[in-house]
């Protein structure tokens, strides 16, 4: 069964979709572990609940990118992972990662890329006052949310939308859209062997 590793930086609800769809039988994987780099994100204690492995990584325990993702790749192998599934994962993924999982990092941004990359895509899409923003899940590449797409669904901004009421729906999208991409991805691709 192909391995999961979930990398996520906050809240988890992303994580916990995830989660959730492998224990009823809709995505067919293990998660053996959760990589986090923020050691009070609340996504720990989600991990913990789920009994999945859960490993912090601070970025200024280490002296470079390159120290930090060595230090993660190698984890990650040791678990024999096969893909990185970004949840939530709020730091730019580097060369060493990259390279090592080449094709097999997933991410998901909360609008329709290649509009609103970076942070606060919520709030840059509602200030702009487009009328349809939405949810991408895509390819991590070199760039800043810029990989090739996989999939995506739309979220109408309705006119008595707050930014509270758009982000809720926002992430009811991302719960259904993440868990049943990557069950289609993994039916497709199968499990890559890690190099
Ligand atoms: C999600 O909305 C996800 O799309 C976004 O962070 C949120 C994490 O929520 N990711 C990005 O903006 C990446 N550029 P969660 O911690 O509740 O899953």
């Amino acid at each position: 069964m192909p391995k999961l590793a979930l990398f996520a930086s906050g809240n988890g609800s992303n994580f916990q979709a995830i989660v959730d769809a492998v224990n009823k039988g809709q995505l067919d994987a293990e998660i053996p572990l959760l990589i986090c780099d923020q050691k009070n994100a609340y996504v720990l204690e989600r991990a913990a609940k789920a009994n999945i492995e859960a490993h912090t990584f601070t970025f200024k325990d280490y002296g470079t990118k390159q120290a930090f993702e060595e230090a993660i790749v190698s984890l990650c192998q040791r678990h024999d992972i096969d893909y990185i599934i970004l949840a939530g994962y709020m730091r730019i993924i580097g060369n060493t990662l990259l390279e090592a999982y080449q094709g097999r990092i997933i991410n998901i941004h909360p609008s329709l890329l290649p509009s609103f990359p970076g942070l606060h895509a919520i709030e840059q899409a509602f200030e702009k006052g487009v009328k349809i923003t939405g949810i991408t899940v895509h390819y991590v590449d070199e760039g800043v949310d810029s990989g090739p797409i996989i999939a995506q669904a739309a979220v109408d901004i309705r006119e008595d939308d707050t930014i509270e009421t758009l982000t809720e729906r926002m992430h009811e999208t991302e719960h259904e859209l993440y868990p049943k991409t990557i069950a289609r991805l993994l039916e497709t691709k199968g499990r890559k062997i890690c190099k």
